[in-house]
């Protein structure tokens, strides 16, 4: 008994350590499983392109509730543009039972509290130190609980993120649970009853790193007038709060142009850095837009 224990704990850490150093295999999806400190059981699964670029981008791509970073790895077309542009992606995978996202708990909504943005954070600080990344090109889109966990990590790592793009999720903080549960649902926000102005939307963001007083990342936000999961309010709502974190007039915007980027889409430019467009008649989720995605983060 005490040798197959001993032998064990033996493998345990032979194991732990030669996958931890082992690369990642260039132009498949790798797993990571040991990059510091993750505070949760959040899995991190890493693209490098077998094209990558000197001090390449960073892109994090975050799933949504019932899928996986394979699934996205397989249903997004980050992998392909990653490829084409050489920057590395980052899928996260989530922990928890149904695999939506914890935007929910203290600890998540805030910055380094121990939550799944703060492990989704080291995964970036591993990679920027192992692969030189640039910095100034590290970014995070996600879709459903992915986009509601893209806004969380605009909120909790604005010293990390410099874009977002968000698909189909909700603001920051929208979806915080009163009873402190992790990756809980919340129907009030779901259902687009969550509202409030633009400053107090804003005082969420700022709450989640108080003291914070450096630059935040440019933000662009899509959302469906179908959507029948996150309730189409959830877009008005997330467009208040990111004008109101960058102090631009919710009330007027700087632009509205119809019919851009597509038919029935309508973008509204709220100043520089924040941005929304609204799909008429598209449900839960707006598709992808990965060339339109390349120019907002800057590789075109
Ligand atoms: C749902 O979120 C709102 C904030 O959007 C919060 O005020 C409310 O307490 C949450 N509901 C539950 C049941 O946690
Ligand atoms: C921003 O915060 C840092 C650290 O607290 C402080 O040293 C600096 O003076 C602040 N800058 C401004 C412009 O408030």
């Amino acid at each position: 008994m005490r040798f197959l224990s001993i032998l064990a704990n033996y493998l345990s850490v032979v194991s732990a350590s030669t996958l931890g150093k082992r690369a990642p295999t260039p132009g498949s999806l790798s797993q990571v499983t040991s990059f510091g400190n993750a505070p949760t059981k959040a899995a991190f699964y890493i693209y490098v392109p077998k094209k990558l670029a000197a001090s390449p981008g960073i892109i994090v791509a975050v799933h949504y509730c019932s899928g996986t970073a394979q699934a996205y790895f397989n249903g997004s077309p980050y992998k392909t543009l990653a490829e084409q542009y050489g920057f590395i992606v980052i899928y996260p995978s989530s922990p928890h039972s149904g695999t939506c996202w914890d935007v929910s708990s203290k600890a998540t909504l805030s910055h380094e509290g121990g939550g799944d943005s703060h492990t989704i954070a080291n995964m970036v600080k591993w990679t920027v130190t192992e692969y030189k990344a640039d910095t100034s090109k590290v970014f995070v889109t996600g879709t459903s609980s992915g986009g509601m966990m893209t806004n969380v990590l605009a909120a909790t790592y604005p010293d990390v993120f410099k874009a977002g793009i968000v698909y189909s999720g909700v603001g920051a903080g929208c979806f915080a649970s009163s009873a402190g549960g992790v990756a809980a649902w919340n129907n009030s926000c779901a259902n687009g009853q969550s509202t409030a102005t633009p400053q107090k939307w804003a005082q969420v963001v700022f709450d989640m790193y108080k003291g914070y007083n450096g630059t935040r990342p440019k933000m662009q936000v899509y959302h469906g007038s179908a959507d029948a999961t996150l309730r189409p309010q959830n877009y008005q709502e997330t467009m208040k709060q990111w004008a109101g974190v960058f102090g631009y007039n919710y009330d007027k915007p700087e632009s509205t142009k119809s019919n851009d980027p597509q038919s029935g889409y309508t973008r509204t430019v709220y100043g520089p850095s924040v941005e929304g467009i609204y799909a008429q008649g598209v449900g839960h989720s707006v598709n992808i837009r990965g060339a339109d995605d390349m120019k907002y983060f800057g590789f075109t």
